[in-house]
């Protein structure tokens, strides 16, 4: 962690001036900045969520308002607004800090971002975003204003339903007419063909030429887009349908995937229709861009789709932030059928309640509630709403038969989908009304779910090694020359740093966190006492970085003369540590929870001699490290006399050392 803060504390002291920083502090409240990717629940005076940053089972981060900081206490993850920003979003400190005063309209001099301190990575995902933001505002212009998108786009559109204001809400648009059209705006606009490449804008035309002008062309032609968007509303590509009928080309196109763009871990309409998710408790689930439009504009506005991918855990993963109860609304043809059964396992498996509604033949919630108007739409959701084992009894078994083979065949399905609830009640309770939905003793059904779940456990150990050893191979081969090596720091948690070389530094470091501003004595507060031990026995932290945070909280408190733990906590380089001593787990148990509070009663009483424990820690390495130095002189000494000076520095040193261990009653190895 502390190697990579370095320089960002380089790009932030020196570039963007701390009045910005300090602005968004005062405007974003973490809440806020959180709540917009996972849905958090109030402990207490704090909130708890499930974390972003893990396959979190149950709601394992914290998130502090009053002091402005979450804290992963599963995965280690934790900081302040700008930590979470760089997580979420992938973005350099300076990156976020933009993204931040973008959101709440701070004014921020782009000439403050020195882009060449950027990482090269961030650097490349900022000129992608640029150009996909440009090109949704062309396309939507373009509709809104060409010769074609007024006599033929728009006219379809309006034909289907869809008004202007939906037309403006989702930003929907036009793409060009010809080959190099966006291209062509793209390079007038400033944005290199490399960028727009990038950005799954253009494509080559000849795969074994170069990224050059005359060899690229448009990816979108004389399609409708729908720009496809982030949780918090960053553009990530695009589905365009074609609407002539004469051609080969598929019906819908969408965006390859791009250094911005995964495919699996989107779902279309969330960003707009997140709020209403929540506020709902549940999401639609549909299978196409128009579905998600048509509804919105008819009400139903806590609607998604997965749009044209298989659904994958990671959609699972990203629903289940805001909801846990999905409906899927879906064709009921054969392929709707069978995409619909695919669906709901993953989604059981991610411990998701799930009701499928399967539309008459020809339709779609598209064209069943532009037809039929949303209040007959709630009630058919609401009377054909069913879960999976009425589904495939639906589907699988023809009315009144009593097909044994048929039977079977449907048992084992419903088996299969049970075999996926992590929950053993619900599990359990699935297995009952089967057993007497299907008329098959439970006995038999759970000898079934427990095959499956075997068999899952055992593909699951497979994929497990498999990756396992992935990992082995990548690891042996080391990092791959010219790249830094920077640890993974989404596996640290707070053991860690208990063997690490910089023990003392941190443990200090929390304790100043801590207690900074408290009174040491009648006239030192904490901080000032430590500070004058460091000056005064030249024990400044040995680790560079550890040093360079406490230089800065010194320069810190001789500016403003107070120094706490909100400077830490809005401190890029120790909002993490910060994050870690401040935040308190939510779900404490009552007597763990009696026990806390004695060990923080305890802790406050005590500051005082953990401040001097944590000093003599740091002196004590001090003096190791002077006694190893000596040592090597020793190796080295050629006279007599060097000898015996360097034996009675060694034995002074010793001395010292005995002295520090003994006050402090403890021994060093
Ligand atoms: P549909 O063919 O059901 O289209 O495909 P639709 O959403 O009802 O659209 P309209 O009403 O005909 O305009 C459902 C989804 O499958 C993906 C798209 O995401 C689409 O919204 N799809 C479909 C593709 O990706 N490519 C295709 O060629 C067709
Ligand atoms: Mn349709």
């Amino acid at each position: 962690m502390l190697s990579s803060l370095k320089s960002i504390c380089f790009i932030c002291s020196n570039l963007i001036p701390p009045e910005v920083i300090n602005k968004i502090f005062d405007i974003a409240s973490i809440e806020e900045v959180v709540g917009e990717y996972v849905t958090l629940k109030r402990a207490g005076a704090n909130f708890k969520g499930l974390c972003p940053f893990h396959d979190d089972k149950s709601p394992s981060m914290s998130v502090s308002p009053s002091k402005g900081i979450f804290k992963c206490f599963s995965c280690g993850e934790g900081g302040n607004i700008f930590q979470f920003i760089m997580q979420h979003e992938g973005l350099s400190y300076p990156l976020a800090i933009k993204f931040l005063a973008n959101k709440y309209n701070i004014k921020i001099d782009e000439g403050q971002i020195d882009v060449d301190e950027l990482k090269e990575e961030a650097r490349i995902k900022d000129g992608v975003y640029a150009c996909l933001e440009f090109a949704k505002n062309h396309f939507h212009e373009r509709l809104n204003l060409s010769q074609d998108g007024k006599v033929i786009y728009k006219p379809y559109l309006t034909e289907r339903g869809i008004n202007q204001l939906t037309i403006d809400h989702f930003h929907i648009g036009l793409s060009g007419s010809q080959r190099d059209h966006l291209l062509q705006e793209g390079i007038k606009n400033g944005y290199t063909s490399q960028q727009l490449f990038d950005a799954g804008l253009v494509k080559k035309i000849n795969d074994d030429q170069g990224i050059i002008e005359s060899n690229l062309r448009d990816t979108f032609l004389d399609r409708i887009v729908f720009p496809i968007f982030s949780v918090s509303g960053k553009v990530l590509g695009f589905g365009g349908r074609i609407i002539k009928k004469d051609t080969k080309a598929p019906k819908y196109l969408n965006s390859p995937e791009t250094v911005v763009y995964e495919k699996r871990k989107e779902l279309y309409g969330l960003n707009l229709c997140k709020q209403s998710i929540r506020k709902n408790d549940a999401v639609f689930l549909v299978e196409g861009y128009m579905d998600v439009v048509s509804l919105h504009q008819n009400g139903v506005d806590n609607v998604v789709a997965a749009s044209g991918t298989a659904f994958t855990e990671e959609q699972a993963r990203l629903i289940k932030r805001f909801t846990h109860q999905v409906t899927m609304l879906f064709d009921g043809d054969t392929a709707g059928v069978n995409a619909s059964l695919k669906h709901i396992q993953t989604l059981l498996s991610a411990d998701i309640n799930v009701q499928v509604v399967l539309f008459p033949v020809d339709d779609d919630p598209d064209s069943f509630i532009q037809k039929r108007g949303s209040s007959v739409f709630h009630d058919y959701v609401k009377d054909s709403a069913k879960n999976f084992v009425d589904l495939i009894q639906e589907v699988k078994l023809a009315k009144g038969t009593s097909d044994p083979i048929q039977k079977a065949e449907a048992a084992r399905l419903v088996a299969e989908n049970i075999a996926a609830l992590p929950d053993p009640l619900k599990r359990a309770a699935f297995i009952s009304e089967t057993s007497s939905k299907l008329n098959i003793p439970e006995q038999i059904i759970i000898a079934e779910v427990n095959k499956f779940r075997v068999n899952n456990r055992k593909q699951k150990d497979r994929e497990g090694r498999r990756v396992q050893q992935e990992n082995k191979s990548v690891i042996s081969q080391g990092p791959p020359s010219g790249f830094e090596y920077q640890p993974d720091y989404k596996q640290s948690n707070t053991h860690e740093f208990i063997d690490s070389k910089n023990y003392q530094e941190e443990e200090l470091l929390k304790t100043l966190i801590l207690h900074a501003d408290k009174e040491f004595s009648e006239d030192l507060t904490v901080a000032e006492f430590i500070f004058n031990e460091f000056e005064e026995e030249q024990i400044w932290p040995i680790s560079e970085d550890f040093r360079q945070i406490f230089r800065d909280a010194h320069t810190h408190l001789k500016e403003h003369k107070v120094l706490n733990e909100l400077y830490f906590i809005r401190n890029a380089a120790s909002s993490k540590i910060a994050a870690e001593v401040l935040s308190v787990r939510h779900n404490l148990s009552k007597g763990w929870e009696d026990n806390y509070e004695k060990f923080v009663k305890s802790d406050q009483e005590n500051y005082k001699s953990q401040v001097i424990d944590n000093l003599n820690y740091l002196k004590l390495k001090h003096i190791d490290l002077l006694m190893k130095e000596n040592q090597e002189k020793l190796k080295i000494a050629e006279t007599e006399e060097d000898v015996t000076i360097l034996q009675q520095v060694h034995d002074n040193l010793l001395k010292i050392r005995q002295k520090i261990t003994d006050q402090s009653g403890t021994v060093i190895s």
